[in-house]
């Protein structure tokens, strides 16, 4: 079966990676058609376009959404952040943002909330560039946004050997936010006496995850403090260059988005010295997403051992391509 795949490579260092991700897919005898969306700082710089409208329809389209890394230094920070990636995952219902550190002695799979909290946009500013300016920016928490989440997270650690959840918020000072997140949890862990739960708040997660990362299997958390966790675990878990993301909307309502971490890293461009392992897992999670589960396990044990990984940009995906 042929997969049509959206392919967004972006700036800096994208479409690099993105190019040995698809190398690898060839590799593993899975057949894609892809479709290139030209997005990111080029195209806002030379037109002024972020997402079009029928950008995005025409996304809406696939099966699924390869993303490489958008961004650049002549573009203000905020105007593709908001304007192309959060508008992706608001438009496209990317409700799970999925980030896997699986480099020992992390095990573990962060379920970050992915369309709301802090993230949402509420807020706004007063009386700017006055003594008194005010500047707001709410956290948004709905029963439904929270309970498919934390859902999506209890199955997840049902099919793992563990089966541990933990809870990671800040409930002790964000009484109402964390107090709906605790409640959902509670009410969703009562549903799955075979999950065993904890709870940990953000700031001690992040000595845990320093200091004792067996404490954690799955972690289910909101959308900020899951984008903090997930840089640290990607830090603790062999670098940035490692980590790889789904932001997947479970109901299949429409096309999932796979992207690696990191960004565009504009320096690195054409040095050969970007890292294509974080694209590759990306790909391999979309494969697993699109129910190419053989060629996904291949990719991701072809890029388990990091021995030999080494070389440009290219080498490494030729050295991962040879072994899927
Ligand atoms: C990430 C990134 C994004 C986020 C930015 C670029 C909007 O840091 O995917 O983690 O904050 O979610
Ligand atoms: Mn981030």
């Amino acid at each position: 079966m042929r997969h049509r795949i959206g392919v967004i490579a972006g700036d800096g260092i994208g479409p690099e990676v993105v190019a040995e991700a698809l190398k690898v897919v060839a590799a593993s005898g899975v057949d894609l058609d892809v479709v290139d969306h030209d997005l990111g700082a080029r195209r806002f710089l030379a037109t002024g376009e972020v997402l079009p409208d029928a950008e995005l329809e025409a996304l809406r389209c696939h099966d699924a959404i390869l993303l490489g890394a958008v961004g650049e230094p002549r573009v203000a920070p905020g105007v593709l952040e908001r304007g192309l990636l959060l508008r992706l995952r608001f438009a496209l219902d990317l409700y799970v943002n999925l980030r896997p550190s699986l480099v020992p002695p992390l095990d573990l799979v962060v379920v970050r909330e992915n369309t709301e909290g802090v993230y949402a946009g509420e807020g706004g500013a007063l009386r700017k560039g006055t003594p008194h300016e005010v500047a707001t920016q709410g956290s948004v928490n709905t029963r439904m946004g929270v309970e498919r989440c934390v859902r999506f997270a209890f199955q997840l650690a049902a099919t793992r050997p563990r089966r541990h959840l933990t809870l990671v918020h800040k409930t002790n000072v964000l009484s109402f936010a964390g107090d709906l997140w605790q409640r959902t949890f509670d009410e969703v862990a009562a549903e799955h006496p075979d999950v065993a739960t904890a709870y940990v708040h953000v700031d001690a997660a992040c000595i845990h995850l320093v200091e004792a990362p067996e404490r954690f299997d799955v972690i289910v958390t909101d959308n900020l403090f899951g984008d903090i966790l997930t840089d640290l675990a990607g830090a603790l878990a062999g670098g940035i260059g490692m980590a790889a993301s789904a932001n997947l909307n479970p109901a299949r309502t429409g096309p999932s988005l796979f992207e690696p971490v990191h960004g565009s890293a504009p320096d690195l461009v054409g040095t050969g010295r970007a890292n294509p392992v974080a694209a590759v897992r990306s790909a391999a999670m979309m494969l697993e997403f699109l129910g190419e589960t053989d060629a996904a396990a291949r990719i991701t044990k072809a890029v388990a051992d990091p021995v030999g990984l080494t070389g440009s940009t290219s080498e490494i995906g030729d050295t991962i391509a040879g072994r899927v």
